[in-house]
């Protein structure tokens, strides 16, 4: 599958055959470079994380090798068989769910961080509000929300749905404030210098009462 353009009347991708019948134009098969830069940077400190939609897992095992305490849900049985598989070869320890993320998160305890690598950009397009849902029933004051997403300001065939600035801010910022938003490229089988990105990381302010 091509990253679908945004559009408000987008499809809801067969997601487990994207794994099944090609490579998906998001699976680089390493961890995000902005996801490494910003632990290296000190940005995250380890905590409770859960990761939406974790793909093959290869930002689920970098978290854990930096002391996170990982909960990685993916919908489709074939990404999350490899993202185990990974996860042994790596000798890293993380808590892989099968489910929806959505059914998931009407259970799980809040979690100090929610990491999301081309979840959001994704479900805005069909499902903003219940992502938005999902994201306040999985925080709490002070959980930090650090999201990667396609951007506009390239022209890029095929790649990621894009994300405005003002977008981005105006959906996210009904829940979380920003700490830093910030260009950076998302990585791509399908294209060396990868797609124009969002880094942005976001805090759940507490509101003291
Ligand atoms: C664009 S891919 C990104 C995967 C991974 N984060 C990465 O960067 O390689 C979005 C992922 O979300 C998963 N997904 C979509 N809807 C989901 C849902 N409702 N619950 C759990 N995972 C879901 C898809 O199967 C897919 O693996």
């Amino acid at each position: 599958m091509s990253h679908s353009p945004e559009s408000k009347t987008a499809e809801v991708p067969d997601w487990d055959a994207q794994y099944r019948l090609s490579r998906p134009p998001w699976e680089s098969g390493v961890a995000a470079g902005e996801l490494v830069r910003v632990l290296d940077e000190g940005l995250l400190r380890p905590s409770t994380t859960l990761e939406l939609g974790c793909g093959t897992g290869a930002d689920a095992v970098c978290l854990a090798q930096h002391g996170f305490d990982v909960t990685a849900v993916e919908s489709s049985p074939t990404a999350l068989e490899r993202a185990r598989g990974r996860a042994q070869a790596q000798g890293a320890l993380i808590q892989f769910v099968l489910d929806d993320v959505f059914e998931f998160g009407r259970t799980c305890g809040p979690f100090e961080l929610v990491y999301d690598a081309g979840f959001y950009h994704f479900m805005r397009q069909t499902d903003l509000e219940r992502l938005l849902d999902l994201l306040w029933r999985v925080t709490r004051p002070g959980s930090y929300y650090f999201v990667l997403a396609g951007s506009t300001g390239e022209t890029a065939e095929g790649g990621p749905p894009q994300v405005s600035e003002d977008d981005l801010r105006m959906e996210l910022g009904r829940l979380f404030q920003f700490v830093h938003l910030r260009p950076c490229r998302m990585e791509s089988p399908r294209r060396a210098r990868g797609y124009l990105a969002w880094s942005c990381l976001m805090q759940r302010p507490d509101l003291g009462v």
